[in-house]
Formats: structure tokens, C-alpha cells, sequence
């Protein structure tokens, strides 16, 4: 597929995409986000890819949806439209560890896309914010729900009642980032990070997220029973008895994904 608004590449094992629209700060048009839907699933898809690194430029990860995009839909435009839903649930629904590596502005939508992401690691010049409010709407790309579990109820109705930034300092207290790093070895860090990732047992590791993220979804009870039904079916894997071997030989495991 040809991207017009992202550049998506591979290092070794790991996929690179890139948010590339610079003139509008990254701003998530519909091609945009159909473009990135297409490009997730494509590494879904890809057995070779361990984990997906999602970026965008030095001053801006994105300032939001597309608010040009927007001004003249109506209620019916966007119900029948199923705006939002229709291609930025993919994101929600991506398999392997995807990490926002977040530079710059992550406002509206953008914040919410980088919380859809599996971890955040903010550069040091990283602002986060849910200024919708500002626009006579409201956080619609989950900012509502995912925010207060991030950072609490009390930080996420001040971000998005009083649409105040949050910088990526105050971000890493309050839990919504992983990292904070220099903004010149943001990428070199994510990348490394996925790169970690997806030299593990690829099962394993999407059996970790799809389990952490039970935890946001159901009671303990049922999240505990996922956990344990998840961790005895690992015991099925080749990869865990290469893991345990390895350990007691004390050689470096070598996952063959089985
Ligand atoms: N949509 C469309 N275009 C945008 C945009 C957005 N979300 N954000 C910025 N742009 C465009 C600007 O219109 C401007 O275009 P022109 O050069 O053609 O005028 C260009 O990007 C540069 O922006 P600024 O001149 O405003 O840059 P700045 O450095 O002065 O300010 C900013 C940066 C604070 C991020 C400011 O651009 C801004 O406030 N952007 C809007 C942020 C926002 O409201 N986001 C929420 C969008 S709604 C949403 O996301 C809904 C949802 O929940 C899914």
C-alpha cells in the first residue's frame, strides 16, 4: 500500500510507523487513520514483526483530530459515518506491544491514539492534553475513560474541564507515561525497548498484553482466571521449555515463536 500520510518502515523485527503530516502538527484525518488501520494490520498479519514503535515529529506526536475534517459534519455525518470508530479501533484491537514514542504535542485525539498504545515514552518536551472542550465537544476517541484510569479521576476532569497541558514530567508521576527521555534518544530508546520485546517468545508476549489489558475490562476474579488459564496454556510452548532450559544451562534462549 502506498501511505500519503505515514512513512512506515521495519528494523529487523520491529515496525516503524511514522505520523506524517507536518503542516497540520500530525493531525489525525480520516485517510490518516485508515492509513494507520491498514498499516497495523499489516503487521498483525506479518509473523516476522515482534512489536511496533508509533512516533511522529519532533514537535508534534499529533495535535488532535482533523479539525478541518470536521467542522462540517452533523450528528448524522458522524453516526452514520461511525466516526472514530470505524478505523481507530484497530488501533485497540493491534495484537503485539505497540509503543507510542511521544515528541512534542499529543493533544485530543492524539493523546487518546497514544493511550491506546500499550506504554507511552514521552521526550522531555512531551505535552499531553484533552483540549476538545475548547472546540464545543467533548474527548471522543476514549479520553474520557482511558484518561482517569491512567491518572486519576482528579487530573483527568482538569485536563479535560479546564483543557490545561500536562507536561511529560507531570505525566510520568501521575502514570500516563512509562519514560521520560531526552528528545534525541526518544527513538533510539522506543525502538530499543521493542526490540527487547520482540526478541522474546512471540506467544507469550501477546498472551502478557492480551492479559494485562483483561485487567481494564472485567472483576479481578475473571482477570486472575484469564491470568491462569493464559499461564498454563503456556506451559504448551516449545518457547517455555527453551526459556527454562536456557536459564538452567545458562545460555541465551533462543524463542522459535512455538
Ligand atoms: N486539526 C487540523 N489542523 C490542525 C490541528 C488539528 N487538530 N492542530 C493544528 N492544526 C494546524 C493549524 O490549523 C495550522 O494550520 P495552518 O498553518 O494552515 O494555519 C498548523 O496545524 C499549525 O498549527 P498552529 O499554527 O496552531 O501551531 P502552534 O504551534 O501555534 O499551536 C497547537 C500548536 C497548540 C497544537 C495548536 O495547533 C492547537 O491548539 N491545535 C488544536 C488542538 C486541538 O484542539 N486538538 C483536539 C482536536 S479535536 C479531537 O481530537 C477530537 C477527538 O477526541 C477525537
Amino acid at each position: 500500500m502506498n501511505f500519503t500520510c505515514l512513512i512506515v518502515e521495519t528494523r529487523d523485527k520491529v515496525g516503524l510507523i511514522t505520523l506524517n503530516r507536518p503542516k497540520q502538527l500530525n493531525a489525525l484525518s480520516d485517510v490518516l487513520m485508515d492509513e494507520l488501520a491498514e498499516a497495523l494490520t499489516a503487521f498483525d498479519r506479518d509473523a516476522g514483526i515482534g512489536a511496533v514503535v508509533l512516533t511522529g515529529s519532533d514537535k508534534a506526536f499529533a495535535a488532535g483530530a482533523d479539525i478541518a475534517g470536521m467542522k462540517d459534519l452533523g450528528w448524522m455525518d458522524a453516526y452514520q459515518g461511525n466516526l472514530i470508530s470505524r478505523n481507530w479501533d484497530r488501533v485497540r484491537e493491534f495484537r503485539k506491544p505497540l509503543i507510542a514514542a511521544v515528541a512534542g504535542f499529543a493533544l485530543g485525539g492524539g493523546c487518546e491514539l497514544a493511550m491506546m498504545c500499550d506504554m507511552i515514552f514521552a521526550a522531555d518536551n512531551a505535552q499531553f492534553g484533552q483540549p476538545e472542550v475548547k472546540l464545543g465537544i467533548l474527548p471522543g476517541a476514549g479520553g474520557t475513560q482511558r484518561l482517569p484510569r491512567a491518572v486519576g479521576k482528579a487530573k483527568a476532569m482538569d485536563m479535560c474541564l479546564t483543557a490545561r497541558m500536562m507536561d511529560a514530567q507531570e505525566a510520568e508521576r501521575a502514570g500516563l507515561v512509562s519514560r521520560v527521555i531526552p528528545r534525541e534518544r526518544l527513538l533510539d530508546e522506543a525502538l530499543s525497548a521493542a526490540r527487547t520485546m520482540a526478541g522474546f517468545s512471540l506467544p507469550v508476549v501477546m498472551m502478557i498484553k492480551e492479559s494485562i489489558q483483561r485487567a481494564f475490562e472485567v472483576p479481578l476474579a475473571e482477570g486472575l482466571l484469564f491470568e491462569r488459564r493464559s499461564f498454563h496454556a503456556a506451559f504448551g510452548l516449545a518457547d517455555k521449555q527453551e526459556g527454562m532450559a536456557a536459564f538452567l544451562e545458562k545460555r541465551p534462549p533462543n524463542f522459535r515463536n512455538a
